[in-house]
């Protein structure tokens, strides 16, 4: 398909989609466009929120690679004015964000740019909650507890995973503490997402592999627990169909621009799909594994999932809707054999982690706040059981 053609239309064909998933009417975000090279309408997208000082938050890598240059570019030729953050770190902390707010509140910004992966999304958002509320991140955790309008924020993401672009939660770390705050305010959500697939076309193999799974499990976990809805489904379903047909592709072949924009799309539907139900265990059991092995999240996710599908599909309401998403062969099986493409297919102990801690690691997966949505509840001796069998 030639790249001018590339649309949420084009790219959904044939799935039969409702107009209303194509539409991201249900984005936590105000308003969602897609296409290749459309981040040259970022500046436009300023200038329609009277923003003329902007503050792009970004990582050192997305700077170096040039990607910055492009959004300073369209910022120039619209005339605004353009400070940049570019100390974004993996897993922000609360110190992370307060560094970031404290270096706006002296440039005296009036919009906030979030362009990476979803760690630069969430340092915007986690910013703007500081610069126009006070306080410190810890205030926010939970939901609602802003009390001021935010400055208007636009997100760019460059990897196609969180789905952090359709979210109205920014997840900062506590840097004393280390615990994963989920700090969510419908004011902090984006005003604009720019999904432009061509910046996802450089991401590293192992970041597309990573990013790639953490999306499909978000568009699995989303769509079978508890909280799950008609309208998540439907997103959910959304998210699965373009990730499964996409991620071999760009596992593939990185430069594969109409299955980059099915994984993007697929993951932005994913974010939205979480925004109206949450996800579950394989991300409670997944923190634990990257807070004491280090193990990136997407891997810790990955190696979880098949094991927590299993789990879940003697609950009939889960069992049918992974019928539904895999027809032709069990989706634990379909999940296995996407991360045998990229080499994701590990055990925990090729990963590392001794069996002896597993007690642990179920004990403190049992205690985040994901676990009490599974369909099947849980404990940690359960926990320990879907340990065990990834081990
Ligand atoms: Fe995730």
């Amino acid at each position: 398909m030639p790249s001018d053609s590339l649309t949420v239309h084009t790219i959904c064909q044939g799935l039969d989609l409702p107009d209303w998933v194509l539409d991201f009417r249900d984005c936590a975000g105000d308003k969602v466009i897609f296409g290749p090279g459309r981040l040259a309408e970022l500046g436009l997208e300023v200038s329609l929120l009277e923003g003329t000082h902007a503050l792009l938050v970004t990582d050192p890598g997305i700077a170096n690679a040039g990607l910055a240059d492009k959004a300073f570019d369209s910022l120039r030729q619209h005339g605004i004015a353009c400070s940049t953050f570019a100390e974004v770190r993996e897993n922000p902390t609360t110190e992370d964000v307060e560094r970031c707010a404290a270096f706006a509140e002296a440039e005296g910004i009036n919009v906030i740019i979030g362009l990476g992966g979803g760690s630069s999304l969430d340092t915007a958002k986690g910013c703007n909650f500081l610069l126009t509320n006070g306080g410190r991140m810890q205030d926010y955790w939970g939901i609602g507890k802003a009390t001021h309008r935010m400055l208007p924020f636009i997100a760019v993401p460059t990897t196609a995973g969180t789905g952090s672009e359709c979210q109205s939660f920014a997840l900062i770390s506590d840097a004393k503490t280390h615990a994963k705050m989920a700090c969510g305010d419908p004011k902090c959500a984006a005003a604009t997402t720019i999904l432009d697939p061509e910046l996802t076309i450089t991401m590293p193999h192992s970041v597309t592999a990573h990013t790639g799974i953490d999306a499909i499990a978000h568009a699995l976990e989303s769509a079978v627990c508890t909280k799950r809805n008609d309208v998540s489904l439907a997103y959910s379903y959304a998210a699965w169909r373009l990730l499964d047909s996409g991620f071999p592709i760009v596992t593939e072949s990185g430069s594969d621009l109409e299955a980059r924009s099915a994984m993007q799309i697929g993951a932005a539907f994913a974010g939205v799909a979480i925004e109206n139900s949450m996800i579950g265990i394989a991300h409670s059991c997944a923190n634990p594994l990257t807070a004491h092995y280090n193990i990136v999240h997407g891997l810790a996710v990955g190696v979880m999932l098949p094991h927590v599908i299993e789990f879940n599909q003697s609950d009939p309401t889960a069992g049918a809707t992974y019928r539904l998403f895999s027809s032709h062969i069990p989706l634990a099986d379909r999940v296995r054999e996407h991360l045998r493409l990229c080499g994701m297919d590990q055990s925990l102990r090729e990963l590392g982690v001794e069996r002896s801690q597993i007690p642990l690691l179920a004990a403190e997966a049992a205690k985040q706040w994901t676990a009490q949505f599974n369909p099947i509840p849980v404990d940690a001796a359960a926990l320990e059981k879907v340990y065990q069998a990834a081990w």
